[in-house]
This record gives structure tokens, C-alpha cells and sequence, in this order.
């Protein structure tokens, strides 16, 4: 499953749908009953995982799953394949990380129950899309004509180049990229999603010079856990700090997400601008998350 399975109108879809359950929970709570959720990740998670199995609950199913590749058979050297089949057996659906990129893509190939990507590798975050444009759209009213900052680790976020390719699909959105130029933005989001549909970009190494411009801020974390070598990690690991003196050159409305988890790139004392929305944000994934599974598991509620 990727954000560009669903269609910006399908998206929209989705989205009032998380709304819906915002404004009346009562109304879902019920939704799920009987039904189950595997999350099986290879890969630690905090919110991913804590937001589907909250989901889950919220809508009156279950939930079972493993944290880590450590407590599975993947130990004993299970595939993917084997274990989603076996899976497939226990639960209605299942939410899945996994350090390689295009695993969640192999076990649905093999399975006969919804598989959700809960992250790739360095590759997609679906569901993380989906929190971003959800914050996005209730906070600011649309999702076009706005200008997105994308800044920290371009080249092995994959909260970013999910969150480019969906959107792209929504009017005059523009887009500043600020890293530092060894973790600038890979070819295949720079040439085959961007320039091949004509979008606005610059990418640049400073904040300052271009956060007066911006209307969404999005920052990420220099991610330990894609480096080669602890040198390069930390040598670029603070390149970003936004901090109260950075954020004073920033628009009154602009806002700024972050996936989390945050390490020093935003200071904690940008934690009270009421700006700062990453907190927020966590909230808006829970709601979109209710919503996917409902939709996946094909559960309208009147
Ligand atoms: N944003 C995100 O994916 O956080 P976790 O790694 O804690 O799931």
C-alpha cells in the first residue's frame, strides 16, 4: 500500500472520514468488533505502532503482533512471505515496517489478508503521508497552492519522498529542500516526480535564508540508523537546529511538522510557539490510521 494507490479525491475520501471519527468516536467504536489487527515489525517503532494498535482498539478489534525482527521466527531465517502467510491465518490485517525496502510489497504479494507499509527501509511511509496531509488539510483548510520546506535528511528520509509524491498531485504546491548537500534529495524524487511534472523547486543548505517564505515547515531527523559510517552521522547529525531565533524569521502562519522522533533538530523551547504542530500531528495519524483500517477492511459506518 502506498499513498499513490489512493487518488487525491480518494485521499480526501479518507480523510473526512478521519475527521468524521474525530468529531463523533462513539459512532466507531463498534466498527472493529471481532476483527484483528497484526502489527509485525522488524524495525523499532514508538508512534507507528502505539497509533495502529490504538486505532484497533479505538474501533472495538483486537490486536496481536511482534516489536522486533529479534522476537520472531524471522531469527531463525523465516521469510516475509512464510510468516504473512502464516499471519494471514491469525489476523484481518496487518500493519508492517521493515527495514527493506519493498518487503511490506512482497508479503502482500503473498498474503490473503490487507497488508499496511508502516515504513521501508529509506524508502516509503505511507501512513505517515497520511498523518502529514491530515495535520495539514485541518490546520490550514487545503492541501494547494502552498509552499512546502522540507529540511534535514532528504536523501534517506522516507517520510519525505512519501510525502512528495502525494503531494504532487495537489495544485501549485511548491517546494524549498534544505539538507546539507550529502543528503540532498535522490535522483528518482528529483528527476521522475519532480522535474517530470514540471513542480517549483529549489534546494538550498541554508534555513535562514528561506523559512521567511515557507508556509509548512517540515523537518526530520539525521537518521543514525541509515549511516554507513558514525563519522558521517556525526559530523551532519545538528547541521539543523531550529531554534526561537530561526522560527522569528519564519511567517506568523507558517507551521512546522516533524514526524518525530525529534533528536536536537528543533530545540525544545520551539515546543510552545503555537506554531510548532508536531505534537498535534501524532493525533491526526491515530484518527487517519482508524480511517485506513476501516477502509481496507472494506467497514463503511453510517
Ligand atoms: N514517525 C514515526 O514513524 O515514528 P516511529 O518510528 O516512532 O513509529
Amino acid at each position: 500500500m502506498s499513498p499513490l494507490d489512493y487518488t487525491a479525491k480518494e485521499l480526501d475520501a479518507l480523510m473526512d472520514t478521519a475527521a468524521d471519527i474525530m468529531a463523533d468516536p462513539a459512532k466507531y467504536s463498534h466498527a472493529c468488533n471481532g476483527k484483528i489487527l497484526a502489527t509485525l515489525f522488524y524495525e523499532p517503532s514508538t508512534r507507528t505502532r502505539l497509533s495502529f494498535e490504538t486505532a484497533m482498539i479505538r474501533l472495538g478489534g483486537e490486536v496481536i503482533g511482534f516489536h522486533s525482527a529479534d522476537s520472531s521466527s524471522a531469527t531463525k531465517g523465516e521469510t516475509v512471505a512464510d510468516t504473512i502467510r502464516v499471519i494471514s491465518n491469525f489476523a484481518d490485517i496487518a500493519a508492517m515496517r521493515h527495514p527493506k525496502e519493498g518487503a511490506p510489497m512482497v508479503a502482500a504479494e503473498k498474503s490473503a489478508i490487507p497488508i499496511i507499509n508502516a515504513g521501508d527501509g529509506g524508502h516509503q511511509h505511507p501512513t505517515q503521508t497520511f498523518t502529514d496531509l491530515m495535520t495539514i488539510r485541518s490546520l490550514k483548510g487545503h492541501l494547494d497552492n502552498l509552499t512546502f520546506g522540507m529540511c534535514g535528511d532528504l536523501k534517506f528520509g522516507r517520510t519525505v519522498h512519501s510525502l512528495i509524491n502525494a503531494l504532487v498531485r495537489y495544485e501549485n504546491v511548491k517546494f524549498v529542500f534544505i539538507s546539507p548537500k550529502e543528503l540532498t534529495l535522490p535522483s528518482y524524487i528529483r528527476d521522475d516526480v519532480l522535474k517530470s511534472k514540471n513542480i517549483e523547486f529549489r534546494e538550498v543548505t541554508r534555513l535562514e535564508d528561506v523559512i521567511g517564505d515557507l508556509d509548512i515547515l517540515y523537518m526530520t531527523r539525521v537518521q543514525r540508523e541509515r549511516f554507513f559510517n558514525e563519522e558521517d552521522y556525526v559530523r551532519l547529525k545538528d547541521f539543523y537546529i531550529l531554534d526561537k531565533k530561526k522560527m522569528a524569521l519564519a511567517g506568523k502562519d507558517m507551521l512546522v511538522l516533524h514526524p518525530l522522533p525529534r533528536v536536537n533538530e528543533i530545540s525544545t523551547e520551539v515546543d510552545d510557539d503555537p506554531r510548532a504542530v508536531y505534537f498535534k500531528q501524532v493525533k491526526y495519524g491515530m484518527y487517519i490510521r482508524m480511517a485506513l483500517i476501516l477502509d481496507m477492511l472494506g467497514i463503511r459506518v453510517a
